[in-house]
């Protein structure tokens, strides 16, 4: 069964790669490498011992995206990462973000509702959720003005797949609303490579540790959680792919209720800042440096997954603690810059 990832060649597509052929599937891959490299694709093969198709494009371009699909008529299911995904750069340039994530969404969709069945999934983020009122988050939390222009994309975007699969029958959807993605795949073969100063608290853990940071600014302590700096959920990368393989299969399978679902997927556990630093002290072995700063604009308190849905109806648990995940990180970091 051939499937299609858009953007395989990133950090959370690559480790989807790898569990889809692990199951056996056939990967075509479509990536513009605008944020990530042809070199993943050796990272892949090394762990699998099976090389993707991998067509490099950017999904915009809507003729090359008719062209592929004619060509290759044959995918029965698509997973949609390829998206711009940092939150400051989208406030600085929503236009690019408004553009790149919803029109490749439109088009992919478009060349899906013209086939006999087709089954999608869609990588959301909790950021729909914005600082929820009630926690664990569920999935029937409101979804909330959206922070930045990244966030709204995430949002419109759900709304465009749940109204195209309302008068799209043969089209079934899902929709995983990630929690925070973090480490690296076991055999540090891939793993999370940011362009430039890393946004996300993790790789800018690792980037320090090793040297090539100065040192970690903490945005904050002063929210009401127990340390005073904010908490939220870090899924290890290996089992949020994963969670991506089993939603595919329950499409597949005609397992799903209706044809447009939508899961968290977290591990249900939140962790503040202070408790992620000294997670890593203890699975590196080494003191971390870093200062107390002022607040992050836009930052919420806390987000953390009721996962219950996703356990239950997908028959999916997260394995990884945040340990496994940050000693995974460390050991990529150390691959990479070592
Ligand atoms: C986590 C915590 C920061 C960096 C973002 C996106 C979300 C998703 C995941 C794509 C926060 C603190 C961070 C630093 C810090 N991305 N922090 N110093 O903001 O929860 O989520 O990434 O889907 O959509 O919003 O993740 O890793 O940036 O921050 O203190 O140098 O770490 O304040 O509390 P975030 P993050």
């Amino acid at each position: 069964m051939k499937i299609l990832v858009t953007g395989g060649l990133g950090f959370i597509g690559s480790h989807t790669v790898v569990e889809l052929q692990n199951k056996g599937y056939k990967v075509v891959i479509i990536d513009n490498c605008s944020n990530s490299s042809p070199d993943v694709l050796q990272g892949i093969q090394s762990i699998t011992g099976k090389k993707p198709i991998f067509e490099q494009f950017d999904l915009r371009e809507k003729e090359k995206v008719q062209n592929f699909f004619s060509r290759h008529d044959d995918i029965e299911g698509v997973i949609h990462f390829a998206a711009s995904k940092a939150v400051g750069e989208s406030v600085e340039n929503p236009l690019l973000y408004y553009e790149n994530n919803l029109s490749t969404l439109i088009y992919i969709l478009q060349q899906l509702s013209y086939k006999k069945s087709a089954n999608f999934i869609f990588s959301s983020s909790c950021t729909v959720y914005g600082q929820a009122d009630e926690l664990p988050i569920t999935e029937n939390a409101p979804v909330k003005p959206a922070e930045s222009p990244y966030g709204n994309t995430k949002q419109i975007g759900e709304e465009i797949i749940r109204d195209t699969c309302k008068v799209t029958k043969n089209l079934k959807a899902i929709s995983l609303r990630y929690f925070n993605p973090t480490g690296a795949h076991p055999s540090a073969e891939i793993g999370e490579l940011p362009i430039g100063v890393p946004q996300n608290l993790i790789p800018f853990i690792t980037q320090t540790a090793i040297g090539l940071r100065e040192k970690l600014s903490v945005f904050g302590n002063d929210y009401p959680t127990s340390d005073g700096t904010c908490i939220r959920d870090y899924i290890h990368v290996v089992d949020l792919a994963k969670a991506h393989v089993v939603a595919l299969q329950r499409l597949i399978d005609d397992k799903n209720t209706t044809n447009y679902e939508v899961f968290n997927v977290g591990t249900g556990t939140g962790s503040t800042v202070l408790e992620v630093i000294q997670s890593f002290e203890k699975v590196s072995g080494q003191k971390l440096n870093y200062q107390i700063v002022g607040r992050r604009e836009g930052d919420i308190t806390a987000a953390y997954a009721d996962t219950t849905k996703a356990n239950n109806e997908l028959d999916w648990k997260a394995e990884s603690k945040l340990d496994d995940s940050l000693s995974s990180a460390w050991k990529w970091e150390q691959k990479v810059r070592g």
